[in-house]
């Protein structure tokens, strides 16, 4: 089992090569139109990086099904082999669609943990509810309607509902729990994609988001659980199915409880160090900058073994 140590100091540097070269990658992409060409960059990048660090790893969160993905498949051996039994999350553009039309909060994502550590899930949606630190648990309630959730927070924070911000993602299928939301009288930030830099902001007050809510990527929700999981925060979520091809998958995927709900400790059961590298400029992390010969990144890297968060500006020579 890793230990606070330097092991995971290591690890976690690593981590943070990995996921500045993804979004370096992808950067190269902003504004082109072509989500495709930008998520495949980020792709090869991520992969080559994370097989260059010193694990046994897997990867449990990935790009989809051996079938589905030349690369980073769920189920994929990656590391240079010696080392810890290591499992992987990864989103090597989470947002595609924001680096195509250059819109912010796109993000590289990494994730790792002790093998079996992170929840494994298919590549289908997930209802989520996340908040930040600092309340008593439970004191939001995925079962509950939206707006009286926002209420709830308000109450615990001492502020009138309309002081509390809920991020959302801007879609059809939201529309009752923003209309929810605007009847208890909660302020809304919709968003066109990015849930992971959602979840996570509801740990930063900077950011102004208070509260997360909707339905999106399971894969993605993982990944959010293991940032809060490192920077505190509270997170429920359940599988969120829409046709037999979905259930089907989560069978695949061995989930046996098909409407389990999950906190956030069923969904990073052990300690975990998560990297995020700002692809496009975002509320908590800048994007990839080209200036004087150089890249520059912007890294928030956290991790529960030693409650570390650090934030790495780096600076790397173009390729010549
Ligand atoms: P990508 O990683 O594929 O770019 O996902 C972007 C994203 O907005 C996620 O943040 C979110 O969980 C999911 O897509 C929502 O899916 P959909 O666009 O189908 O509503």
């Amino acid at each position: 089992m890793l230990k606070p140590s330097v092991l995971t100091s290591v690890l976690a540097y690593a981590t943070v090569g990995a996921t500045e070269r993804a979004a370096t990658a992808a950067a190269r992409f902003v504004g082109s139109g072509d989500e495709r060409a930008a998520d495949e960059a980020a792709i090869a990048a991520m992969h080559s990086a994370v097989d260059a660090i010193g694990m046994a790893g897997r990867v449990v969160i990935g790009e989809g099904e051996m079938d589905d993905a030349p690369m980073l498949y769920v189920g994929e051996g990656l590391g240079a082999g010696s080392g810890p039994d290591i499992d992987i999350a990864l989103d090597p553009l989470e947002g595609a669609t924001l680096v195509a039309k250059a819109m912010p909060n796109a993000l590289a994502v990494l994730a790792i943990a002790p093998r079996g550590g992170l929840l494994r899930v298919p590549n289908i949606y997930m209802e989520k509810l996340a908040i930040g630190p600092g309340h008593k648990r439970g004191v939001v309630d995925l079962d509950a309607p939206a707006g009286e959730n926002a209420t709830r927070l308000a109450r615990s924070r001492g502020v009138d509902v309309s002081e509390i911000t809920v991020c959302v993602l801007d879609r059809p299928r939201h529309d009752r729990i923003i209309a929810d939301l605007r009847r208890a009288g909660a302020r809304i930030y919709l968003i066109s994609d990015g849930d992971v830099a959602g979840v996570i902001h509801t740990a930063y007050p900077e950011t102004g988001i208070d509260m997360y809510v909707g339905v999106g990527g399971a894969p993605e929700g993982v990944l959010a659980a293991a940032a809060l999981k490192c920077v505190g925060g509270q997170f429920q979520s359940r599988l969120f199915y829409r046709n037999d091809t979905d259930r089907q998958k989560a069978a695949r995927a061995g989930v046996t409880e098909i409407n389990r709900r999950y906190e956030l400790e069923d969904m990073a059961t052990s300690d975990a160090v998560f990297a995020a590298t700002g692809v496009t400029k975002g509320w908590l992390l800048d994007g990839v900058r080209r200036a004087g010969g150089m890249t520059h990144t912007h890294t928030l890297v956290m991790s529960s073994f030693d409650g570390t968060v650090r934030t790495i500006r780096s600076a790397a020579p173009l390729p010549g």
